[in-house]
């Protein structure tokens, strides 16, 4: 993705450090101003996401255990290696007792939200989840899920169960981008589930790919309005990966700088929401988590999958953490937090703390 602005425009740097005063103290910006610091190189939209995520989040971190549960899934996104037509992955299913013992080992590190993510799998039937819910909902945690795209009445059981917030990027707002990469699903289907989503009262998150093939800055620009129209509790913004084994596989490789800009705008503009540091950032640069936490991240989400099953939850290439156990996991992200002055966050971590 081309990220430098081609104009040379020697009022460059003072006309963007006016539209970052300009973010910082409305919360706003029209999309104009988005794009022109999405195109920029300038390091002090990063550190202003930093102060702002200072200022609103403070200096702790919060840790969501992530129980990747199912690799099986009925679409077939472009871009994603779980897709039902990559026919080399070996597919898993977790049992319960596995789920639930791997919510005990989240619990007893110390975190106190679990995440479970999968393919849209229907063996899971709303029954089936619901009931593992109301078995999580045991401890005292947070339950996330991400599970794609139900209906309003699957959605609605699922909260009455206990489940707290639902995260499911839009991944682009860009229609014509979205069909293509999406060919069993529906733009307007996806954007109705996220406003289920808030109205049956679940904390919602959303967010983007960066870098998929024809994406422009100006669409992710229109991503971020998405994000802001919606009123997302958490926004997930994931450098696109090309895997090898999808039609994607030539796609570009290099999209974390314009990830990392994408996520510190969107700071800017929803300062006191969730945004983790994600996994995607670290596969593709060292301490991309790092780095995402100095620049308007406050949330880290550690595999909390047993080791066994890691690698065929192979979304994209070179994942992280894939031959790590869950302990390795939770000992390493908690010491690198410290390691730059940030602390961990004891409560659940809502958006509005409750
Ligand atoms: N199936 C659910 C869904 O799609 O919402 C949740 C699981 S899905 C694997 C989680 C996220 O993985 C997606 O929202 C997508 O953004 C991300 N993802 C998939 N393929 C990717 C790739 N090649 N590079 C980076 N992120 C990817
Ligand atoms: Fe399935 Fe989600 Fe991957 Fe799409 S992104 S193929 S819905 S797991
Ligand atoms: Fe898994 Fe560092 S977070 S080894």
């Amino acid at each position: 993705m081309q990220i430098l602005i081609t104009k040379d425009c020697k009022e460059l740097p003072k006309v963007l450090s006016n539209i970052i005063k300009k973010a910082q103290s409305n919360n706003f910006l029209e999309k104009e101003d988005i794009v022109l610091l999405l195109k920029s190189r300038n390091n002090d939209l990063l550190d202003a996401a930093n102060s702002v995520r200072k200022r609103y989040k403070g200096e702790s971190v919060h840790l969501r255990g992530l129980i990747e549960f199912t690799n099986i899934c009925k679409n077939s996104c472009l871009y994603c290696g779980l897709r039902c037509e990559n026919k080399k992955l070996e597919r898993y299913r977790l049992s319960e007792e596995e789920i639930l013992n791997a919510v005990k080992r989240t619990y007893e590190a110390g975190f106190r939200t679990v995440v479970l993510q999968g393919g849209e799998d229907n063996y899971y039937n709303s029954d089936k989840i619901c009931r593992i819910i109301k078995k999580i909902k045991k401890y005292d945690i947070a339950v996330t899920l991400s599970i794609g795209e139900r209906t309003y009445d699957e959605f609605k059981a699922y909260k009455e169960a206990g489940a707290d917030r639902y995260l499911m990027r839009i991944e682009t707002t860009d229609k014509s981008l979205y069909k293509k990469m999406h060919p069993d699903m529906n733009y307007e289907n996806r954007v109705e589930c996220l406003y289920n989503l808030k109205k049956l009262g679940y904390e919602t998150g959303t967010g983007c790919l960066v870098g998929l093939p024809n994406q422009t800055v100006e669409s992710l620009a229109d991503d971020i309005l998405f994000f802001k129209e919606l009123d997302a509790d958490m926004v997930g913004i994931g450098p696109f990966i090309p895997h090898p084994e999808t039609p994607l596989a030539n796609g570009n490789k290099d999209n974390f700088e314009m990830a990392l800009r994408v996520m510190a705008v969107t700071r800017l503009l929803l300062p006191d929401i969730n945004i983790p540091a994600t996994t995607a950032m670290e596969s593709i640069r060292e301490d991309g988590r790092i780095i995402a936490l100095n620049s308007g991240a406050n949330v880290v989400m550690p595999n909390m999958t047993e080791q066994q099953y890691r690698a065929k939850y192979e979304i994209y290439p070179n994942k992280i953490c894939i031959n790590d156990s869950p302990d390795k996991c939770i000992n390493c992200i908690k010491s690198k937090i410290l390691s730059i002055g940030r602390t961990i966050a004891q409560s659940k971590g809502f958006r509005y703390d409750k």
